[in-house]
């Protein structure tokens, strides 16, 4: 998903590099010291910087109030609000969870509770740019007021120390007051919220309903924070501007006004001298028992260096499946590769034992935000490096569908959240099906879960499954202006729709045909899949500013009777010169979803043979693609481009696909704050850069990589699951990226002139030995060297097809 502010997403050019260039060694391999989380914390990549664990619940961050704090902090400047536990990363919708922030002083005014500042908007103060340092497990920064803070995170749990020895108190004598507060970071709070603060020990603890970013419902979060350094002088509530000691529970409406009443509770403490005051904050989605229990059992003593030790082994662990061999290659790819890695692992988030929803053995995790982003390639990037995690991840997708009625397309905070084009958890669940993922998943009802998405109409498909699905079934494509009784969602996006539609079904088709016994569903899915040729429109045209790009058919929106109507090709394409072109899920946005017919037409992952004959042969699709990029026409900061970037292989022309891979990486994707063109969208950029720089590319939801050069001299990738390691070797590597041209390959050490190989490849430790020249060759261009494809390559000649 892209931000639905799109103006705001791109106004930010700030240019900070963290972690400067030297060259690797390649030897004594820690993968830890080339993680920037700070890569897309500006410029809309809206990634969460913080400390977590991998799939933590726990996020520990400060948030700031910059227009693109999603991910809780930016470093776009802004103040700092608070430091709050709860976060998704990368996400466009509203900033995401914030619950239960933190904020410190080193002393209240005349020495008083009410010298204090409590709300939100007054008590915010700026950060000191260069105090900012961010690593695996731990965030850390000091603010204006002097005072420094750091933290790290256990699963369920963030441990915060506030270092009060630097902050100005005007010479008076240091009380600091730390409060903490029932609002999150985008004001959703409900009624009800409460605090209890323990007058003895300082203990806080209780909940509020809060709304998610970018869906429907409200959920319930808990906390239970505890304090340790210093002395306790007394502790109460606040509400609005004042605090008292004596109150010390407190119940809360929202209030009438946009931003909820502010309140919550405080705990002033003795002087500490020079020593920090720790906060411990266990976070719940069951009680706010839950959430000391886990704070008791993750962190009992209050240990930071401890707890961040765990942090660092436990992502050490998960890296280090993945090493590269590095000579000669500026270390600004290394930080680009494996910080995109760790992305990829930050969402979604692990709640098993934490869901109030329903009662299951079953894994469950959240903020799957959004499928549509992630089944591109941040899921199936996992597949290969963390395959317990994915399998885990399809166990809960399947038993949500179990207990919720549907699969979700998008899901956070324990609520549904908003579909964006097709089903596409049926691509996520062929894609772990296809590549083997068995432990303890029942594909019986993984199968029963996505037949439903193509059969049955939900009441709500704004929220799960598909719309007009009689129109789809009985006309074969989503009519613009169709009539659709049976279920409500935005009658808008008919051609994105049906070419999501089309590939959702060829994913059905595949789990059917890979389950057996199921010839009757295989082959009516697969004919479904053909749908997508229903909007295409053999004579239209597709001018720029007047000028013809030359290129004729385009898909287009189809009525009902059958009769074409029009949209721009390059409608909500970065080309298109009106400003007010609305392409989200705006009840009058278009016919494609944040993105244009010129990208979208490239969209049908699972015939590429086809569209290239539609589109006028190898190419001329090769010459179409081209335009597409090079005219800026793509955004490839939103995940449909990142197919177009490979889709040269299924022309013949693989060498394509790495130059464009280089037109993108790293001009597009840098090592800098604002170093990512669009949001994250939880790691789904990340994954992007990850399968871009190992040079194989998913094409989800099929057994299919395509082969590219690695931007390394060596990748090297040991499968969790059997632990045997699969290597990709360049020979007559080039650091400068010219010779990205394959020239043969061995695959095991027998030629191999494939451009893509399967996943039995990782699964199997097999060696793929690509000899590079700086020329483009025939290597991988003849019509059996193409990857698969429903339909038949036709009018291939790669010499001919070359001038
Ligand atoms: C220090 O104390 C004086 C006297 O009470 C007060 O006026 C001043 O605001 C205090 N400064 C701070 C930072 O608390
Ligand atoms: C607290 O900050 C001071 C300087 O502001 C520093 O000397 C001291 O080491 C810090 N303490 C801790 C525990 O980090
Ligand atoms: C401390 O704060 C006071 C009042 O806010 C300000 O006048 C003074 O310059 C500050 N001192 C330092 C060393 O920052
Ligand atoms: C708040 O509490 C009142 C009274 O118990 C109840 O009627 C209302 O539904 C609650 N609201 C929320 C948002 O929990
Ligand atoms: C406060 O905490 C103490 C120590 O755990 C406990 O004995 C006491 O009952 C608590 N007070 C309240 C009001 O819960
Ligand atoms: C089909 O429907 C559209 C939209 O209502 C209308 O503009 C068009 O004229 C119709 N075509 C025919 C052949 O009736
Ligand atoms: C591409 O289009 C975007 C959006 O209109 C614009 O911001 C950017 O500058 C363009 N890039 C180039 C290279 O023209």
């Amino acid at each position: 998903m892209a931000l639905l502010l799109f103006c705001l997403t791109l106004s930010f050019q700030f240019v900070s590099i963290h972690v400067y260039a030297q060259k690797s060694t390649g030897s004594s391999f820690d993968p830890l010291q080339y993680v920037d989380q700070l890569i897309g914390s500006a410029n809309g990549g809206n990634v969460f910087p913080g400390a977590t664990l991998p799939y933590g619940m726990a996020k520990a961050v400060a948030d700031v109030d910059s227009g693109s704090n999603q991910g809780g902090f930016t470093t776009e400047g802004g103040k700092v609000t608070g430091f709050s536990s709860m976060h998704d990363s990368g996400t466009g919708g509203l900033p995401s969870l914030g619950n239960f922030a933190l904020f410190p002083y080193a002393s209240c005014v005349g020495d008083e509770v009410d010298g204090c500042t409590y709300p939100k908007q007054e008590r915010k103060i700026p950060y000191v740019s260069s105090s900012v340092k961010a690593t695996p497990g731990y965030f850390g920064l000091t603010l204006a007021s002097g005072v420094k803070v750091d933290m790290t995170a256990s699963y369920h749990t963030s441990l915060f120390r506030f270092n009060f020895s630097g902050a100005n108190t005007s010479g008076n004598a240091s009380s600091p007051l730390i409060l903490l507060d029932l609002t999150d970071l985008s004001d959703s709070r409900q009624d009800n919220a409460t605090i209890q603060v323990n007058s003895t020990t300082g203990r806080m603890t209780g909940g509020g309903r809060f709304k998610p970013s970018f869906g429907s419902g409200t959920y319930v979060a808990y906390f239970c924070a505890d304090f340790k350094g210093a002395g306790i002088r007394d502790n109460g509530i606040f509400i609005d501007a004042r605090a008292r000691d004596n109150v010390h529970d407190l119940k809360i409406a929202r209030g009438i006004n946009q931003f909820p009443i502010s309140g919550g509770g405080f705990v002033r403490f003795n002087s500490p001298g020079d020593s920090p005051i720790l906060a411990r904050v266990g976070v719940s989605l069951l009680s706010s028992e839950q959430a000391c229990y886990s704070a008791e059992s993750e962190i009992p003593s209050f240990d930071i260096d401890g707890t961040l030790s765990t942090a660092e082994n436990a992502w050490r662990e998960k890296l280090s499946p993945i090493a590269v061999s590095a000579a000669g290659v500026d270390s600004s790819f290394l930080i680009n590769f494996y910080s995109g890695i760790y992305r990829t692992m930050v969402n979604p988030q692990d709640y098993t034992g934490e869901n109030p929803l329903w009662v299951s053995d079953e894994p469950y995790f959240d903020s799957f935000y959004c499928l549509w982003d992630s089944f591109r390639s941040q899921i199936p990037f996992l597949t290969i490096l963390d395959p317990a995690s994915v399998t885990k991840f399809i166990r809960s997708l399947i038993d949500t569908y179990v207990h919720e009625g549907w699969l979700p397309d998008c899901r956070m905070s324990l609520c549904k959240g908003y579909t964006q084009g097709g089903s596409n958890a049926d691509i996520v669940l062929a894609d772990a099906f296809i590549k083997g993922l068995a432990d303890n998943i029942d594909w019986d009802v993984g199968y029963a879960a996505v037949v439903q998405d193509a059969e049955v109409e939900p009441y709500d498909w704004s929220n799960e499954g598909r719309g007009g699905l009689d129109s789809w079934k009985y006309l074969g494509y989503i009519p613009v202006k169709d009539f659709d009784y049976k279920g409500f969602g935005p009658m808008t996006r008919s051609i994105s729709r049906t070419l999501e539609y089309s590939y959702n079904d060829f994913a059905v088709s595949q789990i059917a045909a890979g389950l057996g016994g199921k010839e009757a569903d295989t082959t009516k899915y697969q004919a479904r899949s053909g749908n997508w040729k229903n909007l295409f429109k053999a004579d239209q045209e597709s001018l720029i500013f007047g000028d013809d790009t030359g290129f004729v058919g385009w898909f287009q929106p189809r009525y009902l009777n059958g009769t074409f109507g029009y949209q721009d090709p390059l409608y909500c394409s970065n080309r298109d010169p009106n400003p007010n072109s609305i392409c989200s899920l705006q009840v009058n946005a278009g016919e494609t979803f944040e993105s244009s017919i010129w990208e979208y037409t490239f969209f049908v992952p699972h015939d590429q043979a086809t569209l290239i004959t539609t589109l006028g042969g190898p190419a001329s699709f090769v010459k179409r693609l081209d335009y597409l990029h090079d005219h800026n026409i793509t955004y490839i900061g939103n995940e449909p481009a990142f197919l177009s970037v490979f889709q040269y292989h299924y022309a013949g022309r693989p060498a394509l696909s790495a130059l464009r891979s280089h037109f993108y990486i790293p001009n597009f994707f840098s090592i800098t704050d604002a170093g990512l063109p669009g949001n994250d969208d939880s790691g789904a950029m990340g994954s992007f850069i990850a399968f871009s720089m190992m040079g194989l590319f998913p094409n989800p939801g099929q057994n299919v990589y395509l082969i590219m050069p690695p931007y390394f001299v060596s990748v090297s990738i040991t499968s969790p699951v059997t632990g045997k390691t699969a290597i990709i070797r360049n020979i007559n590597f080039d650091p400068t990226y010219k010779a990205v041209f394959i020239q043969s390959a061995t695959l095991n050490g027998v030629p191999y002139t494939k451009n893509w190989i399967d996943h039995s490849f990782f699964t199997e430790g097999k060696e793929l030995v690509l000899t590079l020249g700086s020329k483009e060759s025939s290597w991988g261009t003849r019509v059996q060297d193409l990857p698969p494809s429903l339909g038949t390559y036709k009018g291939f000649n790669w010499k001919a097809d070359w001038k």
